[in-house]
């Protein structure tokens, strides 16, 4: 975890609801494939300001968050089927195969290190566990200049522009089941990885 990326979420926590308002419909989409799962234990890595949570319907979720900022909010919004945890998501304090499901939103980018982040949500993951990853995808399109140009202004809001999913070697050890395109030229997407 950046002491950094720390630092500029606890400030910016209070501006987080106007980029929530552009990412509520694709986390509306997510809640909905979550949901559409049989009841279980759901790990939420960077879950923010929670303003999703009341959307889980039937899980038992635990959220975890570095951002003290980001999780008061969420408390607000949480429920008795949530917990909510300050924990890094890079090195979490969870025993081997725990949870049913993990969900990353928004977050596999922002941390320093994607491949220790996704080597950590493997390893609580039950075995045949699933895993939904919301983000930016880098396309092999014209978008890939866009996200080239910028990468410098994203490095100052404290995630990477260009994100690519199959650099993840980790990755490699979970099957794709669903992919589900978001928006305009499929930039944004759900994967749902299955743990083998
Ligand atoms: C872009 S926000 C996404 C929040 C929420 N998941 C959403 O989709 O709106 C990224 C969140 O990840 C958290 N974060 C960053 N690095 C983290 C880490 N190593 N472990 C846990 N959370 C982290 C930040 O504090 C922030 O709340």
């Amino acid at each position: 975890m950046s002491k950094q990326t720390d630092l500029f979420y606890n400030r910016f926590s209070f501006l987080y609801p106007l980029v929530d308002v552009f990412l509520q419909p694709q986390k509306k989409v997510l809640l909905n494939e979550v949901n559409a799962m049989p009841a279980g234990n759901l790990l939420e890595i960077g879950v923010g300001n929670g303003s999703h949570l009341t959307g889980y319907q039937k899980h038992r979720v635990t959220g975890i968050d570095t951002s003290e900022a980001m999780l008061t909010v969420a408390r607000k919004n949480s429920h008795e089927r949530i917990t909510l945890l300050n924990m890094n998501g890079e090195s979490l304090q969870f025993e081997d195969q725990k949870f049913d499901y993990v969900v990353l939103s928004h977050v596999i980018a922002v941390v320093d290190n994607p491949e220790q982040l996704m080597k950590e949500a493997l390893r609580v993951l039950k075995p045949h566990g699933q895993i939904f990853i919301l983000n930016h995808f880098t396309p092999d399109n014209w978008l890939k200049y866009i996200d080239r140009a910028g990468a410098a202004v994203a490095r100052t809001l404290h995630f990477k522009s260009l994100f690519h999913i199959e650099e993840i070697a980790a990755v490699k050890q979970v099957t794709l089941v669903k992919e589900i395109k978001l928006g305009p030229a499929s930039y944004f997407k759900i994967l749902t990885y299955q743990k083998n």
